[in-house]
């Protein structure tokens, strides 16, 4: 007889995929495979040098290095200083530290939080833990496009208003929102300026004095680096009051062992992705061939901002589909991983909160496509999801009337 307590015993493995056709993939915004540079500058910081970077000895001074080496990479890549740089788990632990560290200030007396309605659950849901504690959140409306316009800022803050949180780039249609001007308007009222920009770091340049902003999210996985590691910029002269207490690292701002591998691969990745910048007009091609080809198809309208949208990001609405689901499983069965924006709303086949504060119909809400590109794409895998989505859409619609 087997002992199932025997069977939690063995490591993950991969399942067959010999079922499957060759895949296309097309999901880069939920995450992304790390790249070859990334991944063979991480590899020596699991065996060879994997010492404690607060150990003294030679081991822990070399997993020392390579953390400062990394905070100057990713300091150097978004135009900040390395003091200003601090490692975290992910973008949802550096969105949920942006926001505690402001909070748990104790010279800013407000209760006022603005933010938007289309931001992440990252932000949404820490924010809406402090609406409970007596906090007051205020959620700007974007427009059709998703655009936060300025006006609505400056109606919105207040004199007790201590911090505005608004992404760069839109996780779900891609739209970038006008960042100086937003961190211009809340510091008039010297709110604390926040920006996720998780979708935005290696696909567009960041410059974090050129934006003015106070606080900055970036994760690893979303631009060829690592799963699990993530960075949060901090202007000095002030660190961030801390989310996590205890051995003290990140300069007392954020205690635990610091993931090694994770920061070299994060840093690697980044600078890979921004020395590659001059290159997205590629990707922006790639983009506006899909865009092109799905529009073609009856009833297929395109979401967020057709001009100042993320390069590799399209992302669309289907009248007749009733929900997203089906397509994307029947994509899925021909070999191509796409998603509707927004992994929690597929698996429970609710409709996109970000196209409804768009003012889409809850229907239509239902039925949407992101397809995100990354440099790894080419116009051949273009032209056979643009060739293949008629047929696929055609058929379901068929099905359902
Ligand atoms: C805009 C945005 N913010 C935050 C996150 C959370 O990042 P992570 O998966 O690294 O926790 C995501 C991930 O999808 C995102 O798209």
């Amino acid at each position: 007889m087997t002992n199932p307590a025997n069977q939690s015993l063995q490591p993950p493995t991969l399942p067959s995929r010999q079922a499957l056709p060759r895949r296309i993939y097309l999901d880069n915004a939920a995450t992304t495979p790390v790249s070859e540079a990334a991944l063979t500058a991480m590899l020596p910081y699991f065996q060879e040098s994997f010492g404690n970077p607060s150990a003294i000895y030679s081991y822990g001074l070399e997993a020392n290095q390579a953390l400062s080496a990394s905070r100057r990479l990713v300091a150097s890549c978004l135009g900040a200083m390395s003091s200003e740089i601090f490692f975290t788990s992910g973008g949802t632990e550096s969105d949920n530290w942006a926001i505690h560290s402001v909070v748990g200030r104790s010279d800013l007396k407000g209760r006022h939080i603005i933010t938007s309605a289309i931001e992440h659950n990252a932000v949404l849901k820490p924010l809406a833990k402090l609406a409970e504690r007596g906090f007051e959140i205020t959620l700007l409306p974007p427009d059709r496009a998703g655009r936060i316009a300025v006006a609505a800022l400056e109606r919105a803050r207040r004199p007790d208003t201590i911090l505005v949180s608004i992404m760069l780039a839109n996780n779900v249609v891609g739209t970038v929102q006008d960042i100086p001007a937003l961190a211009r308007a809340a510091h008039e009222v010297n709110a604390v300026f926040h920006v996720d920009a998780v979708q935005a770091a290696g696909y567009l340049p960041i410059d974090v004095r050129a934006l003015g902003v106070d606080l900055l999210s970036i994760s690893g996985h979303k631009f060829h680096g690592p799963k699990g590691v993530g960075a949060l910029y901090a202007r000095i002269p002030r660190l961030p009051e801390p989310l996590l207490n205890g051995g003290g690292q990140e300069r007392g701002g954020r205690s635990g062992t610091e993931n090694v591998p994770g920061v070299v691969g994060l840093a690697t990745a980044l600078a890979e992705a921004v020395a590659g910048l001059p290159k997205t007009a590629a990707l922006t091609a790639l983009r506006d061939q899909l865009i092109e080809g799905v529009l073609r198809i009856p009833g297929a309208f395109l979401t967020g901002d057709p001009v100042n949208r993320l390069p590799g990001l399209a992302s669309f609405v289907f009248t007749g589909l009733k929900s997203s689901v089906h397509l994307i499983n029947r994509l899925n069965e021909r070999g191509v991983c796409a998603s509707s924006g927004s992994a929690c709303s597929v698996a429970s086949q609710e409709a996109s909160q970000v196209l409804m504060a768009m003012g889409f119909s809850e229907e239509l809400a239902r039925c949407s496509l992101r397809l995100s590109l990354s440099r790894r794409n080419t116009a051949e895998e273009v032209e056979t999801v643009v060739a293949l989505l008629p047929e696929l859409i055609a058929d379901i619609r068929a099905k359902i009337h």
